[in-house]
């Protein structure tokens, strides 16, 4: 009877972590920069589903002051078909939600990326009840993503190439994370940041990252194989014959 019971619990636990990853089958593609015309480049592949930014990144194109940044996301939403990041900068509640709620009210692919501290939490749940997506970035660990999925984030951002950085195994951040949000069924969409090369996209698809944000030579280096390039070739060359 124990035994029958045990069977139960163990068949209804692997159907609903099936079913958990069922609903998240599709890997979706994000790119992480502020280039418009890499931004371009990567919508007309039609292999992009979304675009993350940061402060940073904004800089390295020479976007500055408040307008200007502002236009920036606009110009960005206007490219792609799905969910771009924008970061607030401030780092108290108040804040974060002023700015939030303006970012948000840019345009309806907007997602509001607040940091990964007390306030930040705060934040995505003010927002999460607002019904405004976020994205929580600056994420290091598993317990960070954990507060985050409690909070509501609909992405959560584990730095890998951070971690990788500085002799940590990032992807095995997205294991945890993936094991824990399968445990509860969190929504919150996993969301691997600081992809730096092809290897870790494709680590992340077999972990179940719900997303990768990477640079689009991370993306564009995918196509890539010897046998390819020497197949084509030999193709291209038998057919003038
Ligand atoms: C995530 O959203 C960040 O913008 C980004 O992935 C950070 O990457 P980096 O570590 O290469 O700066």
């Amino acid at each position: 009877m124990l035994n029958k019971l045990l069977n139960f619990y163990c068949a209804a636990k692997q159907l609903k972590l099936t079913f958990t990853k069922l609903k998240f089958k599709r890997m979706k593609f994000f790119i992480d920069t502020a280039n418009l015309a890499q931004i371009k480049e990567a919508q007309d592949m039609g292999v992009l589903d979304g675009v993350t930014t940061n402060p940073s990144l904004m800089a390295k194109e020479g976007i500055k002051g408040q307008n200007n940044i502002l236009k920036h996301y606009v110009d960005i939403c206007n490219i792609v078909t799905g969910d771009v990041s924008a970061e607030v900068i401030a780092t108290d509640f108040d804040g974060m939600v002023a700015e939030g709620e303006a970012l948000a009210a840019l345009h309806e692919r907007i997602v509001v990326k607040i940091p990964m501290i007390k306030e930040g939490v705060k934040a995505i749940k003010y927002f999460t009840e607002k019904g405004i997506k976020t994205n929580c970035t600056l994420v290091f660990s598993a317990g960070q993503a954990l507060l985050a999925a409690k909070a509501g984030a609909t992405y959560v951002s584990p730095f890998i190439g951070r971690l990788d950085d500085v002799s940590t195994d990032g992807l095995a951040l997205i294991d945890d994370i993936r094991l824990i949000y399968d445990n509860y069924g969190y929504e919150t969409q996993i969301l691997a940041a600081s992809v730096r090369h092809p290897m870790h996209i494709i680590e992340c698809a077999k972990l179940g990252a719900d997303v990768a944000t990477c640079p689009l030579s991370a993306i564009t280096a995918l196509l890539n194989h010897p046998l390819t390039t020497s197949g084509l070739a030999q193709f291209l060359a038998d057919a003038k014959k």
